[in-house]
């Protein structure tokens, strides 16, 4: 019989001694194993954003300022014969543009330092259509300069258009003159005022106006030589791209990936193609809408700001379509931004904040079809609730054998949810990739749609649903998908009609 307590045939400290060899190995195959299990992310899926792209994508909202000769002629193209001395804001505040912008929750301004009618807002060196020749603080005011000041201490970036259609220079329609005067002036702007984040190239053209060809490629150059972590926009890029429209839609599918060869500055046979991308492409040019708060782009007496309902929907079909929003809102006559305006951003924003400021996906469990690395490889589920709506994200295992159907799944904790507004986002540091998804309450379809990219937005056609669970699915995309956060939101602001489709006038 074995004695417990009988050690004749046991060597004690033999036994210590492979005790500690073995939990010593043991120990450093655990070490091992660690240093080695740290799943890796996935391969990204050409083409990706560049950093200043993704950093304009992060914006969402951004604000256009369009002031010039216009603002006092009640005008929206201006002739280029304007005299200089109706140019005469008599109290001009950009720092009272800029707490607009602030307020709006926008980063980044871009103000029209040149329009088509030719008058420059900067005291250009190359011509006295400017300024220069206004009575405006004696002579000696810069618009674009007080822009900056004013942007700067308030932490906000600063973008610039400047128009390529000249109705004032004499020098248009001379090939050769007009690309050297206008660079000059590209030149001027990009070398005295700092960092400028975002420059706006359009195709906008009168059709009697004289045959002139831009140097695009040239302007594009200089533009990327002057200015580091700049975005240049058009209708064709390279950066960011027109989304075809002037009403803030983007499609209801929209990639951010599009061939650039396929792209023309004013082509109007490309405007569909601009709207909706291209899951094909091999260029990363994502789009950014622009719209105006009021019906034109400049301040005219007779308009007043979109109502609040209008400029949620352009919310939901701009950045909900995985745009940017680029919101105008012009300086009146004497160089403040309007009371109304004011007011009409405030509510907006504030409508906007309590749509987004609550989550109840956040206090959900959440599971999912399957998971990269396994329980504990950084890429669970739970990543889509979390504050960051980047980096860190829900990846499906790459050997999931049902590669079409990847869900995440979320369970209410206590009683069932309510909710009008489905929220999704990709992860587009790795690409685009969502080609196909659907949403279920409880079982049932409650939204379907194409594209997600970096924010997809489904505004419940049939209102308010209560329910339990909540489903996503994947049905089709280009790689393996990565959701970096999903949220389940209730906006107050949020009436459909009884059958499903909105009032007509809402429509465009
Ligand atoms: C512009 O060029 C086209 C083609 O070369 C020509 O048909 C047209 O008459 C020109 N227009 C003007 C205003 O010069
Ligand atoms: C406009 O775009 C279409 C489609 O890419 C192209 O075939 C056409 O040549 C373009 N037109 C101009 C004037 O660039
Ligand atoms: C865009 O380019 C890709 C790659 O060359 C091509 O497969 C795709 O068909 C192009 N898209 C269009 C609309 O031509
Ligand atoms: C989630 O739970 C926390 C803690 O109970 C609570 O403070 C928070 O309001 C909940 N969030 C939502 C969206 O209900």
């Amino acid at each position: 019989m074995a004695n417990p307590f009988n050690y004749d045939h046991y060597c004690f400290s033999c036994t210590v001694l492979s005790l500690l060899i073995s939990l010593h190995a043991a120990a450093t195959i655990a070490s091992q194993v660690q240093a080695n299990s740290a799943t890796t992310p996935p391969l990204p899926i050409l083409p990706l954003p560049s950093y200043s792209q993704l950093k304009w994508q992060q914006r969402e909202i951004i604000m256009f300022f369009h002031f010039g000769v216009n603002t006092f002629t009640d005008s929206e193209w201006g002739t280029g014969q304007e005299n200089p001395a109706i140019f005469n804001p008599t109290v001009l505040d950009a720092a009272q543009w800029v707490d607009t912008a602030v307020q709006a929750g926008v980063s980044l301004v871009i103000l029209t330092a040149k329009h088509h009618d030719g008058f420059c807002l900067w005291p250009s060196k190359y011509t006295d259509h400017s300024v220069i020749s206004s009575p405006w603080r004696n002579g000696k005011g810069d618009v674009v300069q007080e822009l900056v000041n004013a942007a700067n201490p308030r932490g906000v970036d600063v973008g610039l258009y400047l128009s390529p259609w000249d109705r004032h220079d004499p020098r248009y329609g001379k090939n050769k003159e007009y690309n050297e005067y206008y660079l000059a002036q590209l030149q001027e702007l990009l070398r005295k005022y700092g960092s400028v984040k975002e420059i706006w190239f359009d195709g906008a053209k009168g059709s009697n106006a004289p045959n002139m060809t831009y140097d695009f490629g040239d302007w594009f150059s200089l533009v990327r030589e002057l200015q580091s972590s700049i975005n240049i926009f058009s209708d064709a890029g390279p950066d960011v791209r027109w989304v075809g429209n002037e009403q803030g839609f983007a499609g209801s599918t929209c990639w951010s990936t599009i061939n650039r060869t396929a792209l023309s500055i004013g082509n109007a046979s490309i405007v569909g193609y601009l709207n909706t991308g291209d899951p094909k492409g091999t260029d990363w040019l994502p789009p950014e809408c622009d719209v105006s708060i009021r019906t034109g782009w400049f301040w005219h007496k007779s308009q007043s700001p979109k109502p609040l309902h209008q400029l949620l929907q352009i919310y939901y079909n701009s950045v909900g379509r995985n745009c940017v929003l680029l919101l105008n809102v012009p300086p009146n006559p004497t160089g403040l931004i309007s009371e109304s305006d004011i007011l009409r951003l405030r509510e907006f924003r504030k409508a906007v904040d309590t749509v987004f400021s609550s989550n109840l996906a956040e206090n959900c469990s959440v599971t999912a079809s399957s998971q990269r690395g396994g329980k504990g490889g950084g890429f669970g589920p739970e990543n889509v609730v979390d504050g960051d709506h980047l980096w860190t994200y829900w990846a499906p295992s790459d050997d999931d054998d049902d590669k079409e159907h990847h869900w995440i799944e979320f369970r209410a904790s206590d009683g069932p949810l309510r909710f009008n507004v489905v929220r999704i986002q990709e992860a587009i540091g790795l690409g685009q990739r969502i080609r196909q998804h659907e949403v279920y309450a409880d079982g049932k379809r409650i939204a379907s749609g194409t594209t997600v990219g970096h924010k997809r937005l489904h505004r419940l056609e049939k209102g308010a649903v209560h329910a339990l669970s909540v489903k996503i699915k994947i049905t089709g995309s280009r790689a393996t998908p990565l959701l970096s956060s999903v949220g389940l939101h209730f906006d107050p602001f949020w009436h459909p009609n009884p059958n499903g489709k909105p009032p007509s006038k809402f429509v465009h």
